[in-house]
This record gives C-alpha cells, sequence and structure tokens, in this order.
C-alpha cells in the first residue's frame, strides 16, 4: 500500500450506494447533546449548532437516539407517534433543517426505529384497551388471559430485561381484573405483535416517512425481539444471551426467533428503492458472531451493532478472539463488520477499562457490575485511548458514542435522587441504571453546565461531575495530548489511508501484543503486556495513543505504523 501523505477529500471517494459500509457514526443521544432552547434538555437545535463541529471531528454519519413524541418512561424509546418530533426537542420543521444541514456538511442522518413496542399513550394502544379481549384492536398487541384461578397469574413465566413479571394486568371498564399484556421492558411499552399486518404496514409507512424526508439510515432497537413465538411457551431458565460456543440451536421464545429475519427482507427492499443507498444498523444482542451474521445476509440488513467487541475485556486473547470471529463471520455473508465501543446502554470504556480485566466476565455490561471492583482511571484512560486507535484501524463501520471523543468516564455516584433509568425504579432501586454514560456532554469551562446550556438555563436533566471543565471541548481543543485531537486525528488518517475498507493480516508481535497490517505500509499495534515492547526498526510513527519515544511501544498502548518508505 501506498500511503498517501496528503488528503484529498475522503467523502468525494466514498461511493454513495455504500458509504454504510465503511462509515464511522456518531451517536447522539439528544436529551444530552447540547441545549438550544435553555430548558435544561438538549434538543434539535442544540445538535444544529454542533453540526460544525462534528465536521471537523471526521465523522460520515450521525445517529440520533428517539426524537419522537415521547411521555419519556425509557427516554425516549417509548414512541407515542413514529411520524412526528417530540415539543422537548423542537418540530418536525427543525428535524428537516438539521438534516438538510448535516447533509450540505456531507453528514448522513440515521434515525432511532423503536419496532418491538409502543408507549402506551401510543393511539393504538387506548383503543386496544377500549376494544376489549378478541378485538382486532387487540391483535395489534399480545393480549392474553392469565393463568391460575381468576387468570391472576401472569400468561408466562417470561421476564422484563429491566426487572419483574414482563406480563402487566389491564382492568376491564367495569373495575373488574382483566386481559394481561407483555411488556419486555417498562410497563409503559406494550409489546406489539408482529404477526398483525397493521402492524407491518405502520412500520413500513413509518420508514417511507423519513427515507422520504432524506433521512439516510435507521438504526434498529431491540431488532432481535420483534417476534415472539405465537404459543408465548414458558421461558423456564433458558439463558440470554446466548454466549456458548455450542453449535446446539437454542430455541428462545422471545429472542432471536427465526420470523424476524422475514421482517428485515421486506425493510430491505424499501431501502432498496431509494438513491443514494439508505441503509439499517441493526441493535441485536444476540451474543455468537454466527447468529449475528445471519441479520447481515445480503438481502437483510446492512450492518448490525458488533457489541462482542465492547464486551470484550482488554486482554490480547479476547480481543483477538473477538476481531478474529467477527471479521469471518461477516465476510461469510458478504456484510461489512462494526466496531462499537460505547452507546447509552452500558457504562462508558474509560470505567470498564479502569477495572481488573481478570475480573470482568464477558456478559456483564451494567455499572452495577462494575462497582463492586476496584478502579483505576489513569489506567482506563490509557486503555481507552488505545481501543480508539484498535477500533478506528479496522476495516468497516465504526460507532462513537457522543462524548467518547472526549475520554468522558461514568459518572458512577448521580444521587439516587436525580436518576431517571427505569432499570432503578424497576429493581427497586437495586440497580443504578444507565444513567451514568447519559449526562450532558461538556462544551466549556463554565461551570454552569459546561456550555451544555445557554447560561441562566435551569439544571441540566442530569447532574454534571464538578470535575468535568478540563474534559471540555473547549478545553481539548487544540490540546495534541488530549482525547479530542486523538480522536480528530485517527479520523482523518482512518480516511486517508481509506482504512475502512479491505483486509487484515495479522502479524506475529508476541503473545502480548494486537498486531495487524492493512494493505502493504500500515501495521496498528497494540500493546496489552506487562511490559514495553519494541517497535520494529524500520517503522515510522502515524500515530500513537501514548509516549512512543526511542523506538517502544509502552503497556496499553496503541500505536499506528507506516512499514518502509512513505510515498507522498
Ligand atoms: C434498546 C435501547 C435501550 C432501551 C431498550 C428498550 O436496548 O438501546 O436504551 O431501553 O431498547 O427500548
Amino acid at each position: 500500500m501506498t500511503l498517501p501523505a496528503t488528503s484529498t477529500h475522503p467523502r468525494d471517494r466514498q461511493d454513495p450506494q455504500t458509504w454504510w459500509r465503511s462509515a464511522v457514526v456518531y451517536q447522539i443521544y439528544p436529551r444530552s447533546y447540547a441545549d438550544g432552547n435553555g430548558d435544561g434538555v438538549g434538543d434539535i437545535a442544540g445538535i444544529r449548532s454542533r453540526l460544525p463541529y462534528l465536521a471537523a471531528l471526521g465523522v460520515d454519519a450521525i445517529w440520533i437516539s428517539p426524537w419522537y413524541p415521547s411521555p419519556m418512561k425509557d427516554a425516549g424509546y417509548d414512541v407515542a407517534d413514529y411520524r412526528d418530533i417530540e415539543p422537548v426537542f423542537g418540530t418536525l420543521a427543525d428535524a428537516d433543517a438539521m438534516i438538510a444541514e448535516a447533509h450540505e456538511l456531507g453528514i448522513k442522518v440515521i434515525i432511532d426505529i423503536v419496532p418491538n413496542h409502543f408507549s402506551d399513550q401510543h393511539p393504538w394502544f387506548g383503543e386496544a384497551l377500549a376494544a376489549g379481549p378478541g378485538s382486532p384492536e387487540r391483535e395489534r398487541f399480545v393480549f392474553r388471559e392469565g393463568r391460575g384461578p381468576g387468570g391472576d397469574l401472569p400468561p408466562n413465566d417470561w421476564e422484563s430485561t429491566f426487572g419483574g413479571p414482563a406480563w402487566r394486568r389491564t382492568t376491564n371498564p367495569d373495575g373488574t381484573p382483566g386481559q394481561w399484556y407483555l411488556h419486555l421492558f417498562t410497563p409503559e411499552q406494550p409489546d406489539v405483535n408482529w404477526h398483525s399486518p397493521d402492524i407491518r404496514k405502520e412500520f413500513e409507512t413509518t420508514l417511507e416517512f423519513w427515507f422520504d424526508r432524506g433521512v439516510d439510515g435507521f438504526q434498529i432497537d431491540v431488532a432481535h425481539g420483534l417476534v415472539k413465538d405465537a404459543s408465548l411457551p414458558d421461558v423456564a431458565g433458558l439463558g440470554f444471551p446466548f454466549d456458548d460456543d455450542s453449535d446446539a440451536e437454542l430455541n428462545h421464545p422471545h429472542w432471536d426467533q427465526p420470523g424476524v429475519h422475514e421482517i428485515y427482507r421486506s425493510w430491505r427492499a424499501i431501502a432498496e428503492r431509494y438513491t443514494p443507498a439508505r441503509a439499517f444498523v441493526a441493535e441485536a444482542w444476540v451474543g455468537r458472531p454466527a447468529r449475528l451474521a445471519a441479520y447481515v445476509r445480503p438481502d437483510e440488513l446492512h450492518t448490525a451493532f458488533n457489541f462482542e467487541f465492547l464486551k470484550a475485556p482488554w486482554t490480547p486473547r479476547q480481543l483477538r478472539g473477538v476481531i478474529r470471529s467477527t471479521l469471518a463471520s461477516h465476510a461469510g455473508v458478504g456484510a461489512p463488520a462494526t466496531w462499537v465501543l460505547a452507546n447509552h446502554d452500558v457504562p462508558r470504556e474509560v470505567s470498564r477499562y479502569a477495572r481488573p480485566q481478570e475480573l470482568l466476565e464477558p456478559i456483564q455490561v451494567g455499572l452495577d457490575d462494575l462497582l463492586p471492583l476496584p478502579a483505576d482511571f489513569d489506567l482506563g484512560r490509557r486503555r481507552a485511548r488505545a481501543a480508539a486507535l484498535l477500533m478506528l484501524s479496522l476495516p468497516g463501520s465504526a460507532y462513537v458514542y457522543q462524548g467518547e471523543e472526549l475520554g468522558l468516564p461514568e459518572v458512577e455516584d448521580i444521587p439516587e435522587a436525580s436518576l431517571q433509568d427505569p432499570i432503578f425504579t424497576q429493581t427497586g432501586g437495586t440497580l443504578r441504571g444507565r444513567d451514568g454514560c447519559r449526562v450532558p456532554v461538556p462544551w466549556t469551562r463554565d461551570p454552569e453546565s459546561y456550555g451544555f446550556s445557554p447560561a441562566g438555563s435551569p439544571e441540566p436533566w442530569l447532574p454534571q461531575p464538578r470535575d468535568w471543565a478540563e474534559l471540555s471541548v473547549a478545553a481539548q481543543e487544540g490540546d495534541p495530548g488530549s482525547m479530542l485531537e486523538l480522536y480528530r486525528s485517527a479520523l482523518a488518517l482512518r480516511r486517508n489511508l481509506g482504512l475502512g475498507v479491505g483486509e487484515v493480516a495479522w502479524v506475529d508481535a508476541g503473545a502480548d501484543v494486537v498486531a495487524f497490517r492493512r494493505g502493504d505500509g500500515f501495521e496498528c499495534r497494540v500493546n496489552l503486556g506487562a511490559t514495553p515492547v519494541d517497535l520494529p526498526a524500520d517503522a515510522g510513527v502515524l500515530l500513537a495513543s501514548g509516549d512512543v519515544e526511542g523506538g517502544v511501544l509502552p503497556t496499553d498502548t496503541a500505536v499506528w505504523l507506516a512499514m518502509g518508505r512513505i510515498e507522498g
């Protein structure tokens, strides 16, 4: 490979039909990104004001977590109307303007779709309650009679992901106890019935509505959950996620049912009708890479989040293993891999990597799993810097969660009175939940909301730590040692070198070093061992996550190398 020393604008080189194969997508959690109207909650005006920042950061696309009208029982993942904008965030006109402005800057726009459940405030759910048992209106959801005398027991043993039974009983108009309805998340998020043609049609109309407005793609929430085994059998202790390596055909009654694939084939056909290509990314927590690959077969979804990468502890064996299995399983179906270190549901990677990695079970990704473990946050930051270079040197699409580029840690001590995540209430306060990664972004050193809201606004919706001034964008901008500048440099190099496409050739640099070549001139090396290692003598350092002076790669450090001659 010839490493270009100067840049032509890489967006010009991206194939408009396959932009999603190598895109770096920046996740915006709108409540916490930027508050334009001064009410303490982020909004579309805030996002619009930060689009130039995102263009300068060098991302190809943004993904915006749900912005639809919502009672906010699950921070917007409880949608009351899929074809409008939540007033707290703005209006449809604001959304249109934002999409247009992003496109002007060469940034694609991906939005969230939540097809597993509605909000209980969606008109269809009210109609279903009013229409009574056996009605077509109830067919759109999962209503059943209870078990046991008087139907007093839930229809089966399914549990809500957030704790407690997955069923809530309704009350008949005459005050007597009625049927139960299924909710795999909060009781205010009734699951919809994907065996119902109305539901299928409704979501297809929604996809077209937003595609017609210029949206470039959708993130599909809980993509593995839509279809339930219609006989609703007990789960009976069948574990999830499916993390075993056996070939046994697991048949879970509500996760990863084969019927989901037919839905995604029909969605793909809708996306294919548009130019430039629209794309999907699935949130499918299905464990084994081979199961995930089924979602990205050529006539299904374009991409799917690689949560195995996010969950992998910081060890050479685990990281090598997950990169290998990801590349192999995706190559088998011709789909690009994705790489993700963080999102709005998991503790930030600085705080995960701050913990002794040998104590982290790969499937534990909740803050409550981390809290009992000792933490070294300087180490966590070093590793997070190295992880960023590792991720951005791999082929495929990569996701950056807002604040990741600032090296924000998880906020682990939000006062209980301020916690908003339904996990906290639904577990009776035993689990703190996900608010710690949702704290509003610090833009300036100004201690009053760090520039998140205009001066004089009410407090942000979640309290920000007192020591975040030096983590703000203003503090990091222009500081070559900052996380922000590391991300900017890495994103620019990734584009210029075309790292988003192509193959990985493993290099043997010792058991503790994850090392691979891309093309014939670029190498990424990450030292995960306990001692520094020498770098090859003929290597030129393109970028490093730490100090690599003297040809030595320190521990928990990554480096991008140009091997041999660089042509410019
Ligand atoms: C997804 C979202 C999460 C939400 C859940 C229910 O996992 O990422 O935030 O709570 O779906 O919609």
